[in-house]
C-alpha cells in the first residue's frame, strides 16, 4: 500500500526510543532511573477526579459544541484573561483535546505553504515536524548558555525575522527550562510587530514555576492581536493523559479553529471538559504538586551540578534542567553525547533524553547537553540515581 508522500515530512517525538531503551532495559532485570519522561507520576488533585465521575452519572458523555462547552470557555477566559492581563471572553477560547493540538491547528489556519516560521532550537519537536509536514520553511532560532541559564541569539532571530511569517515562542521553555527576561521578551515582540508575525506563545508551562510570576507576551503591547497562546492543563493539574486544553485567539482566529475541530475530533470529551471547569474553580490541588516538584528540583539540580565536568543551572520554571555536559563526554571518551546517554543507562540505569532529541543540531554547535525531567521520578530515586552516576564518572 503506498502511503501520501507528505508522511515523509512528519517527525516525531524521538524522545519515545529512549522511552523504549529504559524498558527494553528494565525487562533485562535492571534498576532504571527514569529522568527522561516528561510526565508527572503524581495523582490528579481529588476534586478533578470528583468532577468527572458526577459528569459520567450526569449523562454528559454525548457530544458538545466543537469550540468547548460554554461554561468551560467563559472559566477560562476569566482565568488565563486575569492570570496574563488580558481582556477576554468565551469568544477567544476554542477548547482542544490537550495542548498540542493547538500547535497542529495553529500551523493549518495561519500558515501557507512556503511561509517561513521560526521556531526555538533545541525546542519541543513537534514544532518542527508540523512545520515541514504543512509545506511551510523551517527557521530554526538558538539559545545561548548564561550564567544562570540560557537565552535567545537574538541577533540571530532579528536577521531570520526578515524571512518569516510566523513566530513560534515557548516561554517557560522546554527542554531548557528557561524563561525569557523582560528585554528579552520586549525584543521578540518589537521584531514581531515590525516584521507582522503572527505569534504562536507556547504558555504549557506558564503555571509551573517555583519563584515569581509569569508573563505572556500577548500582554505586551501590540501583541494581543497577532497571538494565539496555547494553554495546557496537563501539567498543572498533573492531567497529562486527561487531554484537556485550549487555544486562546482573536474571536475570528479562534471560529477558524473551531471549524478545524469539527473536522478532527469533532468536540473535547465532553465530561472531561466538565472536569476542567472543577479545575479552574478550585486549583488548590495545584500547590501541593509544585511543592514537590520544587523538592525534586532541588535534589536534581544540586545533585548533578556536584559532579564535576557537569555545569548545571538550578531553573525557577518547568520540571527540566538542560546540564552542560561536555567535559564528561571529553573525559570519558566518548565520540558523542548520544553515546554517553547509552552508556549510562548501562551502567549506572539513568535515562535521559540529549540535546538530540530537541531538533536538529545547528552545524556550529560545539557544546554538548542532555535533558534531565524530574517531574516522573521520587526524590529518593533521583538522589541515587544522580549518586550512581556520579559514581560511574569519577571512577571512570
Ligand atoms: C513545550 C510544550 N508544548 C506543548 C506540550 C503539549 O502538552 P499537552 O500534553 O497538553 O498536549 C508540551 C508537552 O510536554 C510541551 O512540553
Amino acid at each position: 500500500m503506498k502511503l501520501a508522500d507528505r508522511l515523509a515530512r512528519l517527525g516525531t517525538e524521538t524522545a519515545f526510543a529512549v522511552s523504549l531503551a529504559a524498558a527494553d532495559w528494565a525487562a533485562q532485570g535492571n534498576r532504571v532511573f527514569p529522568f527522561h519522561l516528561g510526565d508527572i507520576n503524581l495523582p490528579t488533585p481529588g476534586n478533578i477526579v470528583d468532577a468527572m465521575n458526577r459528569a459520567i452519572v450526569d449523562g454528559r458523555t454525548g457530544y458538545c459544541p466543537a469550540a468547548g462547552i460554554p461554561e468551560l470557555r467563559e472559566a477560562l477566559a476569566n482565568n488565563i484573561g486575569g492570570d496574563r492581563g488580558l481582556e477576554l471572553t468565551g469568544a477567544n477560547i476554542v477548547v482542544q483535546p490537550g495542548g498540542k493540538p493547538v500547535i497542529t491547528k495553529f500551523i493549518q489556519a495561519m500558515m501557507n505553504e512556503g511561509d517561513g516560521v521560526l521556531y526555538p532550537n533545541p525546542g519541543y519537536p513537534i514544532y518542527e515536524s508540523q512545520i515541514d509536514y504543512f509545506g511551510g520553511r523551517a527557521l530554526p532560532y538558538r539559545y545561548h548558555e548564561t550564567p544562570t541559564g540560557f537565552g535567545i541569539d537574538l541577533d540571530q532571530l532579528r536577521q531570520l525575522a526578515p524571512q518569516a511569517r510566523l513566530l513560534i515562542y515557548n516561554n517557560l521553555q522546554n527542554p531548557l527550562g528557561c524563561e525569557s527576561s523582560p528585554d528579552e521578551m520586549a525584543e521578540i515582540a518589537r521584531l514581531a510587530i515590525e516584521h507582522d508575525l503572527i505569534v504562536l506563545s507556547d504558555e504549557a508551562y506558564f503555571e509551573m514555576r517555583y519563584s515569581g510570576t509569569s508573563t505572556s507576551i500577548a500582554s505586551l503591547p501590540g501583541m494581543a492581536d497577532r497571538t494565539v497562546i496555547l494553554y495546557t492543563f496537563s501539567k498543572k493539574f498533573a492531567m497529562t493523559g486527561w487531554r484537556l486544553g485550549c487555544a486562546v485567539a482573536p474571536a475570528h482566529v479562534a471560529a477558524q479553529i473551531a471549524k478545524i475541530n469539527t473536522n478532527d475530533e469533532s468536540c473535547t470529551t465532553h465530561f472531561v471538559q466538565a472536569a476542567g471547569v472543577a479545575a479552574l474553580n478550585d486549583p488548590s490541588g495545584s500547590s501541593p504538586l509544585l511543592a514537590e516538584l520544587k523538592r525534586r528540583r532541588d535534589a536534581a539540580a544540586g545533585g548533578l551540578a556536584s559532579i564535576p565536568g557537569i555545569t548545571c543551572a538550578t531553573p525557577e520554571a518547568t520540571f527540566y534542567l538542560f546540564p552542560n555536559v561536555t567535559e564528561v563526554v571529553a573525559r570519558l571518551g566518548l565520540e558523542s553525547v548520544t553515546d554517553f546517554a547509552a552508556t549510562a543507562l548501562h551502567n549506572t540505569g539513568v535515562s535521559f533524553c540529549t540535546r538530540h532529541h530537541f531538533g536538529s543540531a545547528q552545524p556550529d554547535e560545539t557544546q554538548h547537553y542532555i535533558r534531565f525531567a524530574y517531574s516522573g521520578i521520587d526524590v529518593d530515586d533521583i538522589t541515587e540515581g544522580i549518586g550512581r552516576l556520579a559514581n560511574w564518572i569519577e571512577s571512570a
